[in-house]
């Protein structure tokens, strides 16, 4: 079938803020997302599934600086380097099609587009700022927004801000914002609305900040030097931009644009359910069709956030109870629409109770049966018992539109507790039918062995077909393990009771979901926890030592404290800074030095560094460089680190080391 034959689906995860690694919170919410796309997939749309990272902002710029580095090279670290955003994705079988990063070129420029176009049409305007700022959140309040004083969303203080900034004209909006929101299903689940239009729409919707010029890693206002735009226009055009809206890298805006669901976590759901459609208002696009605002992961009753040291790690639970085990806990347990209480026993509870007890062992007693009674395959004789296996039968049978009705309500854990339920039902269809007493004589029952065997395995099979999208790897597992063929996977036939082949043949594999220890998996996954909480020992690769060189070689070498008088980067490079050099002499000195990955330019005015003076000059990028800025390198994890030799300022340009 053509893509154009397909009905489209879009949907999409928040972009991730990249200021530290992501946690089980965020990984729920992905889990969520890839499960639906998968489900949608499976149903034969065609899917846009997109996800990505957010990465502009004053917290990233400061936590570069406290690291020493720039606000690139801190992203690049947490997105793309080991253990990063993109591996856990990988680990974590997440299926998005389209990955994007806001620091992406194609994405900054149409950003100053958009935001050029807002002002073009006045939505846009210059005032002054004067209000509170959280800087956790990156979000502004008024004095009537915060809640004792303090930021309403994280409850952390907030800071007195000042500055020119420019406005959007969100005020112009609140009342179609409001119709939205009251009279459709953009909004989900319903109390979101009521929490949205009491506390934020009826108090008055003032016009927004949405330019900063107090910190400079942002998108820049192409039309305004200093003014960086407010990172949430930024985050929320991703949606867009990522198909090409302004940009030529992509083209498929026509064909995914609306979007059909925004999953995004409750604190957020204000940006994306008043700040988003009143600027996709001004800017006359069309609306996403729904916003969905699923609950929190809570540990201990609150949120889990770094600063608060209670993070769970997923790579750490993945890599102990298996990817699709995690997967599977995270949408089985919680409700997506409302918090939930994160506890390792609950997520060991229901791996031993729904996937090794229900799901396994009607896997493995099946199978096992089928093996060892008729040597794999199933005869084409049966004899049916239509009071014993009605019941099974019809409950299977009518599965796969239960399912669908609560998958399309996004109701993970109503669809997986109908799959459930049918798995159950198998279960006690085992005790009902005795298999192992018809076994004992197979001339007198095999008939009715090979029906009662056949109603198991294809009640499996169908299961199997719909939880899928929870468990990629171990569904493929399972009906492989049941000798379903590809036509047997499909949507179609998950809904049509009787398309496993009479005469099936079945193999007993390995074991998909053994029995955790409870006791024993808790003392190791605490041991595992605090170990990971302990301050890292990073792993330290050294240079390989150089040959020995005699003293008067190394005498030779004129080593001078400099004093920095400029710093900036080179055009066009994005390795090279340009240093001006106070060495004693007089004469400025001018040095070029690849660390700009290091090193933001104006953290090195005025330092005390140190420089070999009497290397012959060399040119780079049509610069002179005389000499070389010492400094330490090692790798630390896997990664490059360089630190430029410092001394005490007190020291004179000029001064010889010996
Ligand atoms: N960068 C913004 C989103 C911009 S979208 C245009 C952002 N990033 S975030 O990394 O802070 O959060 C990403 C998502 O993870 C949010 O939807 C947030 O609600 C979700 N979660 C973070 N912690 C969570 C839990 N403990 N539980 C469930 N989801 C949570 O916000």
């Amino acid at each position: 079938m053509d893509r154009t034959d397909k009905k489209k689906f879009y949907i999409t995860t928040p972009i991730y803020y990249p200021s530290d690694k992501l946690h089980i919170g965020h990984t729920y919410c992905t889990v969520a997302t890839d499960a639906m796309a998968r489900y949608k997939r499976l149903t034969g749309c065609d899917v846009m599934f997109l996800t990505g990272t957010d990465e502009h902002g004053q917290k990233i710029e400061d936590k570069a600086k406290e690291a020493g580095v720039t606000p690139q090279a801190f992203v690049d670290a947490i997105v793309d380097g080991p253990r990063g955003v993109r591996d856990l994705w990988q680990l974590m079988n997440i299926s998005n099609d389209r990955f994007i990063r806001t620091t992406d070129d194609y994405h900054v420029a149409a950003i100053q587009k958009i935001f050029k176009a807002m002002y073009d049409k006045g939505d846009i305007y210059k005032g002054k700022y004067v209000g509170k700022y959280c800087k956790p959140c990156e979000s502004f309040w008024t004095e009537s927004q915060l809640k004792d004083g303090k930021c309403p969303d994280c409850g952390r203080e907030v800071q007195d801000a000042e500055e020119e900034a420019y406005f959007f004209r969100l005020s112009k909006y609140a009342s179609r914002v409001q119709d939205l929101l009251e009279n459709t299903d953009f909004l989900e689940p319903r109390s979101r609305v009521h929490e949205m239009v009491n506390n934020f729409i009826k108090p008055g919707l003032e016009d927004l900040c949405v330019s900063r010029t107090s910190f400079s890693w942002g998108v820049p206002v192409d039309f305004d030097q200093g003014h960086v735009v407010y990172v949430w226009i930024d985050a929320l055009f991703n949606y867009m931009t990522a198909l090409g809206y302004q940009n030529d890298k992509y083209n498929e805006l026509d064909h995914y644009w609306p979007a059909d669901v925004h999953f995004v976590g409750k604190e957020i759901v204000r940006f994306h359910s008043i700040i988003w459609p009143a600027m996709l208002m001004s800017l006359e696009l069309p609306l996403p069709k729904k916003v969905y605002g699923h609950g929190w992961l809570l540990l201990d009753g609150g949120k889990m956030s770094k600063s608060k040291g209670n993070v769970v790690d997923p790579y750490l639970l993945a890599e102990k109870f298996g990817v699709d085990a995690l997967r599977f806990f995270l949408l089985r347990t919680f409700p997506f629409g409302s918090d939930g209480n994160f506890s390792n026993e609950l997520l060991i509870q229901t791996i031993n109770v729904d996937l090794a007890n229900d799901l396994g062992n009607l896997l493995s007693r099946t199978t096992a049966m089928a093996g060892k009674y008729f040597g794999g395959t199933l005869p084409e004789e049966k004899l049916v018992d239509e009071a014993q296996d009605a019941e099974l039968i019809t409950l299977a049978a009518g599965l796969r539109d239960r399912y669908e009705a609560q998958m399309e309500k996004f109701q993970f854990q109503n669809a997986l507790a109908e799959v459930f339920k049918v798995i159950q039902r198998a279960n006690k269809y085992i005790d009902e039918t005795a298999p192992w007493v018809l076994g004992k004589d197979i001339d007198a029952n095999g008939s009715r062995l090979a029906a009662v065997l056949y109603n198991l395995l294809e009640t499996t099979r169908i299961c199997g077909v719909l939880l899928t999208p929870f468990m990629p790897e171990r569904m493929e597992k399972l009906l492989d393990q049941l000798g379903a063929c590809e036509n047997c996977r499909s949507w179609a036939a998950a809904g049509t009771w009787g398309s496993l082949s009479q005469t099936i043949t079945v193999t007993k594999g390995e074991n998909l979901f053994p029995r955790i220890d409870m006791d024993k998996a808790l003392e190791e996954l605490e041991a595992l926890q605090a170990a990971a909480a302990a301050p890292a020992q990073p792993e330290i690769e050294l240079e390989p030592w150089e040959e020995e060189v005699d003293f008067d070689t190394f005498a030779k070498s004129d080593f001078r404290v400099v004093k920095v008088k400029n710093c900036e980067p080179v055009k066009k490079s994005k390795k090279l800074l340009k240093f001006t050099l106070d060495d004693g002499s007089g004469t400025d000195r001018q040095i070029l030095s690849g660390i700009a990955m290091y090193y933001q330019p104006e953290a090195l005015l005025g330092k005390t560094l140190v420089a070999i003076v009497n290397l012959p000059p060399r040119k780079m990028m049509g610069l002179e460089s005389n000499g070389m800025l010492l400094s330490a390198i090692h790798k630390e994890a896997g990664e490059e680190r360089l630190n430029l030799l410092m001394l005490d300022d007190g020291i004179p340009a000029g001064a010889k080391l010996c």
